[in-house]
């Protein structure tokens, strides 16, 4: 995977802008998408100065997905399934990485289909394999691309798409485990909501996962 591309829907965002600063590598195109094709620009003038290398633009949700190999859903879990589905008919035969984390304010819960992951599967059906990753990984950590970053749970029933998104998350320095099938998605994602408690209990921004007693 010397050369790809990355679409961010939501990429305007703090987990999105945080992802592309971390994504930005020589070869790696990012695409910046938002609901609004300006604000995505502007996104993108922020942060471009802060790219170390890779190209990066910005234009709607929409138009961002188009050309993309891979695609992260990077939007509150309120406007996820709509979302999944306005982009459906663009997203045959990309690869999904779902990063959303269902929450009622701060408290997870778990949505009808599973999880989010398994909501938007749903949607998309065999047209795209989705990928749930980066989940317990905070923005402000991401978004400090020299500060070392913690593990990645990666989940999904694609196994070829699953090694694709983990060859990713190593690449922007994290550790990836996989994490198994889209059936644990749901306590994957509800972890975020135990780390934004510990974070607020101890006051802390930097609150992860560490997997420990395997060798990786
Ligand atoms: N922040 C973190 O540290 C973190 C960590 C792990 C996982 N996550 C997950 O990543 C996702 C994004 O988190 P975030 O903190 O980056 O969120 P955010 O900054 O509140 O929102 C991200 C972007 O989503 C778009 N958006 C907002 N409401 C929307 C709606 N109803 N429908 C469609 N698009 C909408 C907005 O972009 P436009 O207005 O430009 O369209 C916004 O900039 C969430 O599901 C969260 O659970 C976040």
């Amino acid at each position: 995977m010397d050369q790809f591309s990355v679409a961010i829907v939501g990429g305007t965002g703090n987990l999105g802008s945080a992802l592309a600063l971390r994504l930005g590598a020589p070869g790696v195109k990012i695409i910046i998408g938002s609901r609004d094709a300006e604000k995505a620009k502007h996104a993108v003038e922020t942060l471009k100065p802060k790219l170390r290398a890779g190209e990066i633009a910005g234009t709607t949700n929409q138009e961002a997905v188009k050309t993309a190999d891979f695609v992260v859903i990077a939007v509150p879990y309120e406007g996820h399934a709509t979302m999944v589905a306005d982009l459906k008919g663009q997203l045959a035969g990309k690869i999904i990485i779902d990063t959303v984390v269902p929450l009622k304010k701060i408290t997870p819960f778990v949505p009808s289909a599973g999880s989010a992951l398994q909501e938007a599967q749903q949607i998309l059906g065999d047209e795209a394999p989705v990928i749930g990753a980066l989940h317990n990984i905070s923005a402000v950590d991401l978004s400090d691309v020299d500060s070392p970053l913690g593990d990645v749970l990666v989940c999904g029933d694609n196994a070829e798409a699953k090694q694709k998104v983990m060859q990713i998350i190593e690449r922007i320095g994290a550790t990836a485990y996989d994490g198994g099938a889209a059936a644990h998605a749901y306590v994957i994602e509800g972890l975020t909501g135990v780390i934004i408690h510990l974070n607020r209990k101890y006051k802390s921004k930097h609150g992860s996962i560490k997997i420990t007693g395997i060798g990786h």
